[in-house]
């Protein structure tokens, strides 16, 4: 039992890499496995043979969650197997282990190339969507990998994760995935050619089974991190790995024990150096491209330079266009004073749109609540739409309770500078709980109503509102008046 677990443990963190990094599935399982004391080739079997289930997994998994690109799917597959199958076949009469030093310096320059790629692009810039594969490339490429797998010499991972990596604006995301996937097929293809040159008794099911079970564990979990990292993140893991694995081969080959620490150490640095010189280089959206979030979306929307202009639309409409926003509590008169406002602007022939809290949440805002950040976000919306019909030439009227001084700041920013015009529509609570007329403070009160502003939710009063209109003071015909003349005296 305790032995099951040790397996499946190690198949479980093999995986776990593999998935994450397109690769290293054999390396890892087979030298845990010889670090147990098992016979190397009754390890390689064991390990090719689990290989066939858990890449099945893996591959399932990527699929689920998007991280792999068919069409470089399909063309990797068929050249991966013959070649993965041929060199299974031959295993005994080549010089596997004459190759590998020679396929280790390719990947291990190749892996520098893929750090340094990946150093150099800031954020997820100009990335393709799919892996950009010619027919020529995906035989080549598939031919040597599968071949290079079963004969030792490299792996299929190692050798098309990075040749695909170097590629300019390939996504990281899909290359794991994709090369995960196709996997399973070479596989299946080099324990075919295993079975027939060995035959089965060298495989301990035990072990195969265990190491099954860690795999299929991690296979989802490794699929999902994908999707988190952030393409240059995803690459900087690979191409270190790339390093110090073929590294490794390279001082085993040469017989250069006595460098192993220094070397190991050298990289290790280096590796996390550039680990953090790229999440540095990327911070300002390193969060949210951990999310796999808007950074890499917005960087792929271009706006098209539209000709009819903000100006050339308040030209025809013959006035400028700006945000008369007013804020204040639940009952303080706002939607009574704009509504006046705007009856006055339309009988001067100004265009205006009255965009209102009780009518905006039963549409576009229908899914949000009182809570202060479904307010944020209220608020945010409204703020939007608000810029686009002062970009249309057409006055906007926006009555909200806006309670939070931040997010009408953000209003304010998101236009220019005489376009947002606060007007504070300053009520006492107690004289707008006695006019309450939906009633709500009423329910408020009694808790009917939670989060309620001015009686169980904050109001934040404007610092410096352009208008300040009391409403308990004035009639509403003085407070109209306060704000036509506000946009008379500044020639709006
Ligand atoms: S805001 O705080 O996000 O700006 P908004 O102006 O859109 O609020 O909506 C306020 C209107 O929603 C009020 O006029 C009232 O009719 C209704 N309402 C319902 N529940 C609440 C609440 N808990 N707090 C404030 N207004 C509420």
């Amino acid at each position: 039992m305790r032995k099951l677990i040790i397996f499946a443990f190690i198949g479980f963190l093999a995986q776990l890499i593999d998935g994450s990094l397109g690769m290293a599935y054999g390396v890892t399982s087979t030298s845990m496995l010889l670090t147990f004391g098992i016979a190397p080739a009754v390890a390689s079997a064991s390990v090719h043979l689990s290989e066939v289930v858990t890449t099945a997994a893996s591959g399932i998994s990527h699929m689920k969650f998007g991280n792999v690109d068919r069409q470089a799917l399909f063309k990797l597959i068929i050249p991966g197997s013959i070649g993965a199958f041929a060199g299974a076949c031959f295993l005994s009469n080549l010089p596997g282990d004459l190759i590998k030093p020679y396929i280790s310096i390719f990947l291990l320059i190749l892996g520098v190339y893929v750090l340094f790629r990946f150093l150099r692009t800031s954020k997820t810039k100009s990335e393709k969507k799919s892996i950009n594969l010619t027919r020529k490339r995906s035989i080549t490429l598939g031919l040597i990998a599968g071949f290079a797998d079963s004969t030792g010499g490299g792996g299929w991972g190692p050798i098309t994760t990075p040749v695909l990596l170097s590629q300019e604006g390939v996504p990281a995301r899909k290359v794991v995935g994709t090369v995960d996937t196709s996997e399973f097929a070479i596989a299946v293809s080099a324990t075919l050619g295993f079975l027939i040159a060995l035959g089965w008794q060298e495989v301990n099911w035990f072990w195969v089974t265990s190491l099954m079970v860690g795999g299929i564990i991690a296979a989802p979990i490794a699929a999902w991190i994908v999707t988190k990292l952030p393409s240059y993140l995803l690459g900087v893991l690979v191409g270190g790995f790339i390093i110090l694995t073929n590294a490794r081969t390279l001082l085993a080959t040469w017989s250069l024990q006595d460098w192993v620490p220094v070397i190991y150490m050298l990289i290790l640095i280096g590796w996390a150096g550039s680990l953090v010189f790229v999440i540095w280089n990327n911070k300002k959206g390193f969060h949210k491209d951990l999310r796999g979030d808007s950074m890499s979306k917005q960087e792929n929307i271009h706006q098209h330079p539209f000709s009819i202009t903000k100006k050339l639309r308040q030209a025809q409409h013959g006035h400028k266009s700006y945000i008369l926003w007013f804020t204040g509590l639940s009952g303080s008169g706002k939607s009574t004073i704009a509504n006046m406002v705007e009856g006055r602007l339309f009988a001067m022939g100004i265009s205006t749109y009255i965009l209102d809290g009780d009518n905006l949440r039963n549409g576009l805002n229908e899914d949000l609540g009182f809570s202060s950040g479904d307010r944020k976000e209220n608020i945010r919306r409204i703020g939007e739409v608000s810029k686009l019909f002062v970009d249309s030439g057409i006055v906007v009227l926006a009555t909200f309770i806006s309670p939070y001084v931040s997010d009408r700041e953000e209003v304010r920013k998101k236009v220019q500078q005489d376009e947002f015009i606060e007007i504070y529509v300053k009520c006492p609570i107690e004289a707008c709980e006695k006019r309450d007329p939906k009633g709500l403070y009423k329910k408020a009160r009694s808790g009917e109503i939670t989060s309620f502003t001015g009686v169980s939710a904050p109001y934040e009063e404007p610092e410096n509102p352009e208008i300040i209109i009391e409403t308990s003071q004035y009639t509403i015909e003085e407070c109209v008046q306060q704000v036509m003349k506000y946009l008379k005296d500044n020639g709006l």
